[in-house]
């Protein structure tokens, strides 16, 4: 037990071939920010394919703090903010996960006035808000930060010329959501392209939004002054359709990946098929097959619609299978190497040099009692688990289930051995 928390773990029997079909749920970094933005309508919104993750489940706690009302029916939520109440968000909520921020922009946008904590989120580095902050203060709010909280608030938001030193996704969406309502034009350059920004749009574009750009580095959004009722549906999520197309090129016979965008994985996929994977494509789906010798190759994680950095931890897995000497370099975060230590436990040859790893390959894995340190290291950690000979028990698996539904059935569905057991 930590405090009042039992720990879960996830135990994993490997080595068995996984056959049949694994369905991909709603993006989790859509979902996060679709949320938060619904509260801008003065009117009910719909989104649709909601994912049961621990993240949107917090952030339907945080709806409920403001007051509005929410129900969910099957993977769809209904939010109605016809009795919103701007308060103070509890830091324990706020540091539960990253996206609590996308709170700043949409009550900011709304009512001109947030007081909040700083966000939570994966240990993967600093992932300080600057940008979102500065872009705020373009728009025309003055900030105060007391210790771990910060006050935003203006007279009347009004629009800006804002240019991104990094094209963060945070920052676009948060920018997006505050220029919705702002006086006058946005224009936001070198913005993110990420798909879940272009989700977001559309969302707010249902609503009465005038954004125009949203998936191109330059996004102009002219201010509106009333947001009425929508309805959107959450985008198939590439991250995890990325972590499931490795797992088959690992252990599948036939595994179909069903509900899922196949250009949003292209990174991946063409990876994956560079290194000697044969990938059957369909309409919305992939079938993929295990081999057993893949060649090495090298890979450098980028903003999209370069290889995503979330699924380079899960893919380091898929190295350590390839014959030969291949290279990795995460580019964007300065601490996402929480995996390594407990790959090379399980038998692995991995050296790191700051961001770098150089991944010899092909070694044997073997079951180990191994830790999720993050979210992505955990995904990580069950793809080597459904890998190697043996058991596997990973310890803080939290982390897995902020950001994979029903992973465990969806793994047992096809075969695989593993389980959620907690631990006093
Ligand atoms: C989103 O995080 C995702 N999270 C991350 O996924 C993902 O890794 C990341 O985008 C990049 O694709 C959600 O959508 C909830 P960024 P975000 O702002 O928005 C720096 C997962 O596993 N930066 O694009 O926080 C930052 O430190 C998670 O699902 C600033 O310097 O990412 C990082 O180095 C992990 N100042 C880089 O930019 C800022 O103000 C990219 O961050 C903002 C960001």
């Amino acid at each position: 037990m930590r405090g009042d928390v039992n720990i879960k773990t996830i135990v994993i029997e490997g080595g068995k071939t996984l056959s049949g079909t694994i369905n991909i749920s709603g993006a989790k970094n859509s979902a996060v920010a679709l949320i938060p933005a619904a509260i801008l309508s003065d009117e009910e919104v719909i989104i649709d394919n909601l994912p049961n993750i621990s993240d949107t489940k917090n952030l339907v706690e945080i709806l409920n703090i403001l007051n509005c009302d929410s129900k969910i029916e099957n993977s769809s939520i209904k939010i109605n903010t016809k009795n919103i109440k701007n308060v103070l968000i509890p830091e324990i909520l706020s540091k539960k996960l990253r996206a609590s921020y996308y709170f700043m922009g949409a009550l900011l946008s709304k009512f001109n006035y947030v007081e909040m904590y700083f966000p939570g989120g994966c240990n993967i580095g600093s992932r300080p808000i600057d940008l979102h902050l500065k872009g705020f203060m373009k728009m025309g709010a003055k900030i105060t930060i007391k210790k771990d909280k910060y006050t935003l608030q203006a007279k009347n938001l009004k629009g800006a010329n804002i240019y991104l030193d990094i094209p963060s996704v945070g920052a676009t969406i948060n920018l997006m959501l505050a220029a919705t309502k702002a006086n006058g034009i946005t224009i936001i350059e070198n913005a993110a392209k990420e798909p879940e920004i272009v989700n977001v749009a559309s969302l707010l574009n249902n609503m009465g939004a005038k954004i125009h750009g949203a998936g191109t580095a330059t996004i102009k959004i002219e201010g509106v002054s009333k947001l009425s009722k929508a309805r959107v549906e959450v985008i198939p999520d590439r991250i995890e359709a990325g972590t499931y197309a490795i797992i088959g090129a690992l252990c599948g016979k036939n595994l179909k990946i069903s509900n899922i965008i196949c250009e949003h994985i292209e990174p991946l996929l063409s990876k994956l098929t560079e290194a000697g994977a044969e990938i059957k494509y369909d309409e919305n789906s992939i079938i993929i097959n295990k081999k057993t010798n893949y060649k090495a190759v090298n890979i450098k994680t980028l903003v999209y619609p370069g290889f995503p950095t979330d699924l380079g931890q899960p893919f380091t897995v898929f190295l350590t299978q390839c014959k030969g000497i291949s290279h990795f370099e995460e580019t964007l975060y300065e601490n996402r190497m929480g995996h390594v230590s407990y790959l090379n436990k399980m038998g692995s040859l991995i050296k790191s040099h700051a961001q770098c790893l150089e991944i010899k390959g092909p070694t044997s894995l073997n079951g180990q009692i191994v830790t999720a340190t993050d979210l992505r290291a955990g995904a990580a950690m069950v793809v080597a688990a459904l890998l190697a000979k043996g058991k596997s028990i990973i310890l803080d698996a939290e982390h897995v289930l902020r950001g994979y539904e029903n992973i465990t059935e969806k793994l047992s569905n096809v075969g695989a051995k593993i389980e959620i057991r907690e631990i006093e």
